[in-house]
């Protein structure tokens, strides 16, 4: 009896750590209406933000911000999402806008930013992210999450491409993409929106 003991409390762990099973609500598609920024000035606009890890399966990667990182995949210039690994490297600090509905980088000319089951191409193929709250059992969770196509579940892995310093990061369960790039996550987690500096 005992081994069955012991395996059922690992399972109840196992359990405790997941991301848990939220229904994902749009909020504003195709606005900036939904970012937790004040909106400066006229139009559809809303700056600035930040995006980090939240309830990963792997706590060590929560509250730390994603930044695009770039790098080559079979000779061809890619950018991804990465989240660092160790709490005590300096803190990526990038800022993100949203303009017209689209995300770009804060402070210079960039192309929009869109997720791809790659990570996070700069242009090209993708969707447009956007901003997501989570409900359980019909209660709202609090919160903004970034996601695309009504999916908020990233996935994570040690970077294999020279980089072990971080965690790639991309959107799962995107639908007809490319899957040479679709790696198989070690760990999965949510990507919570803020305002800069208030994790
Ligand atoms: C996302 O969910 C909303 C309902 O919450 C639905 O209206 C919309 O069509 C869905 N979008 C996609 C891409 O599945």
């Amino acid at each position: 009896m005992r081994p069955t003991t012991v395996s059922a409390s690992l399972l109840l762990l196992g359990t405790a750590l997941a991301v848990p099973e939220v229904q994902v609500v749009p909020r504003f598609p195709g606005t900036c209406t939904g970012y937790p920024s004040i909106n400066l000035g006229s139009g559809d606009r809303a700056l600035p933000f930040q995006i980090i890890a939240d309830q990963a399966d792997n706590p060590t990667a929560n509250l730390l911000t994603l930044y695009p990182h770039d790098t080559t995949l079979n000779g061809a210039p890619i950018t991804y999402l990465a989240v660092n690994r160790c709490t005590e490297c300096a803190a990526a600090n990038t800022i993100l806008q949203c303009e017209n509905g689209l995300v770009t980088s804060w402070g210079y000319e960039s192309p929009d930013i869109r997720i791809s089951t790659a990570g996070l191409p700069w242009s090209g193929e993708g969707y447009t992210a956007g901003i997501y709250r989570h409900v359980i059992d019909g209660v709202d969770q609090g919160h903004n999450y970034w996601g695309a196509q009504n999916r908020t579940t990233w996935g994570f892995k040690v970077a294999d491409d020279g980089a072990p310093e971080h965690y790639m990061v991309r959107l799962m369960g995107l639908e007809g993409e490319p899957t040479e790039a679709a790696w198989e996550p070690e760990f999965l987690g949510f990507v919570r929106v803020i305002q800069p500096h208030t994790p």
